[in-house]
């Protein structure tokens, strides 16, 4: 699987969101919309109609991270909005199957979000209903935290899964991404890469830099170096 950049437009300016948007448009795979109801987490950030706004002018494909209570209610619109990938949160969601299921018959991708102090295991039979796993590498809620390198062992058991799971049945053509968001850096990228992520989200690391642009490029090409000498990737 390509390593994928995706920007969260958390660490960018509010007000112009959509020239944001555009200054990584040709370096980044997906741009990452954290919504927040300052509940389930505690901030609030944008909902559905901002959502629907960028549709409009962002060229880059959407990848909603809900971390907000009632998924099961909410998530569905982001998907038939328009959203390429909409993540819902496994602490959250009371319905997942379904939940899941309603993303996908939408159109969009669908992933299902773990916070750093749930396990992966018991969500082993969902596999077969996501496209993605976002392992959190912070706690959710804000831009800019320290990088948790407790998450590393999950994010290799959940490449070990993946892995077992695409050997035990005959090739569908699908692909389950891993996606890790939360510190994710020229310092943390690698580790996250040799680990078994594929899809990585930064905020501040991009946005935060004088050139989003060229910080995204550099990001890409520190994880696809790392992902070139990892021991899951030559399995694979
Ligand atoms: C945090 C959000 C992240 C956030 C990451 O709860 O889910 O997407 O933007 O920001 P950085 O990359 O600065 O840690
Ligand atoms: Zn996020």
């Amino acid at each position: 699987m390509a390593v994928q950049i995706s920007p969260s437009i958390l660490s960018a300016d509010f007000a112009r969101l959509a020239d944001e948007a555009k200054a990584v448009e040709e370096a980044a795979d997906w741009l990452h919309v954290d919504v927040m109801d300052n509940h389930f987490v505690p901030n609030l950030t944008l909902g559905l109609p901002v959502v629907e706004a960028l549709l409009k002018h962002a060229l880059l494909p959407i990848d909603c991270h809900l971390m907000i209570e009632d998924p099961d209610r909410h998530a569905p619109a982001y998907a038939e909005a328009g959203a390429g990938s909409v993540t819902i949160h496994a602490e959250a969601a009371k319905a997942p199957v379904r939940t899941l299921r309603a993303i996908r018959a939408a159109g969009a991708r669908c992933g299902l979000g773990i916070n750093p102090g749930t396990a992966i295991e018991p969500y082993a039979d969902l596999l077969d209903e996501v496209d993605m796993v976002l392992l959190m590498t912070v706690e959710p809620g804000f831009g800019g935290q320290k990088f948790l390198d407790m998450v590393l062992p999950k994010i290799r058991r959940t490449r070990a899964m993946l892995t077992a799971r695409r050997a035990g049945r005959p090739a569908d053509g699908r692909e389950i991404w891993i996606q890790v968001d939360g510190g994710v850096s020229v310092e943390t990228i690698e580790r996250c890469a040799d680990a078994g992520a594929d899809v990585f989200v930064a905020g501040s690391a991009v946005y935060g830099a004088q050139d989003p642009a060229r910080a995204a490029r550099d990001l890409r090409a520190q994880a696809e170096r790392a992902t070139a000498r990892a021991a899951w990737n030559a399995a694979g």
